[in-house]
């Protein structure tokens, strides 16, 4: 993993990506997995788990088991979430033996970069939801949406305080990619530091999404993502995927 935030960056994430920004979203998730699982909806895995941010909430009604590639963002979580399980593990090859109500993959899906990844992630959703079971599967962006973009975030916490530029943009439209620039300068007391942390994120059509997890036989729905709040452009899709295990499958 080469993403400076995911590794030597992590103190700050949480600067960065406020755990309350993600209530309305973990709601709207945990609202479609009960809409779409049938008969128990409790156990819930998710996978590009990161600090936690989604299962913070969720926890609340499910009892999660969180995967993520970065040990030290996993590390964030469980020091917040000591009562829900942490494991180490790649989206797209992890078999934890075992299978859940509901699974929930959120902007982790961003780092899916070539189709055969996308297929890989959905044979893993598939292996994990027992019969009857649903995910959830929100990524960012799709081909459809993505404009290019710059932000600015500010945020502070007691001595330290950090100052962000994010800029994505797509230098080759006829691939599956576009990469993310981030421009930190981290303030502790006086000192300031500069850090560029360039990001490789995968840009797909909706189609190809649709089309990978209906190959691990899930049957899949486009359920509407509101981003109130949010001005345009911004370039994110206001629809997630809804795939259920059928209930004929093992
Ligand atoms: C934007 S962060 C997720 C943040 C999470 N939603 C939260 O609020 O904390 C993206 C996460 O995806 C994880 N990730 C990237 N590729 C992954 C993969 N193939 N499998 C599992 N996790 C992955 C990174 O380690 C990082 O923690």
């Amino acid at each position: 993993m080469s993403e400076r935030l995911y590794t030597d960056l992590t103190d700050w994430y949480l600067l960065l990506d406020p755990t309350e920004d993600h209530e309305e979203e973990a709601a709207l998730f945990a609202a479609a997995l009960r809409s779409a699982v049938v008969g128990d909806c409790v156990t819930l895995l998710e996978l590009g788990a990161g600090a936690g941010n989604n299962a913070h909430f969720l926890r609340e009604s499910f009892a999660c088991t969180l995967v993520d590639l970065s040990a030290r963002m996993l590390a964030l979580s469980q020091a917040r979430h000591p009562d829900c399980e942490h494991l180490v593990g790649d989206m797209r090859t992890v078999r934890l033996g075992r299978q859940f109500d509901a699974v929930v993959i959120h902007d982790a899906l961003t780092y899916l970069c070539a189709s055969e990844d996308l297929y890989a992630m959905g044979r893993t959703v598939a292996e994990h939801l027992r019969p009857g079971g649903a995910a959830v599967l929100s990524p960012d962006s799709v081909r459809e949406s993505f404009v290019e973009t710059s932000e600015l975030h500010a945020a502070e916490d007691g001595d330290r305080a950090l100052r962000t530029l994010e800029w994505s943009f797509d230098p080759d439209p006829a691939d599956t990619e576009f990469r993310a620039d981030y421009v930190f300068a981290l303030r502790r007391g006086d000192e300031v530091e500069v850090v560029h942390d360039h990001h490789r994120c995968g840009l797909f059509p909706v189609a190809a999404w649709i089309a990978c997890l209906e190959a691990a036989g899930l049957i899949v729905q486009l359920w509407p993502r509101p981003l109130d709040g949010l001005e345009p452009p911004h370039g994110y899709w206001d629809q997630m995927l809804v795939a259920r295990k059928p209930m004929e499958s093992k």
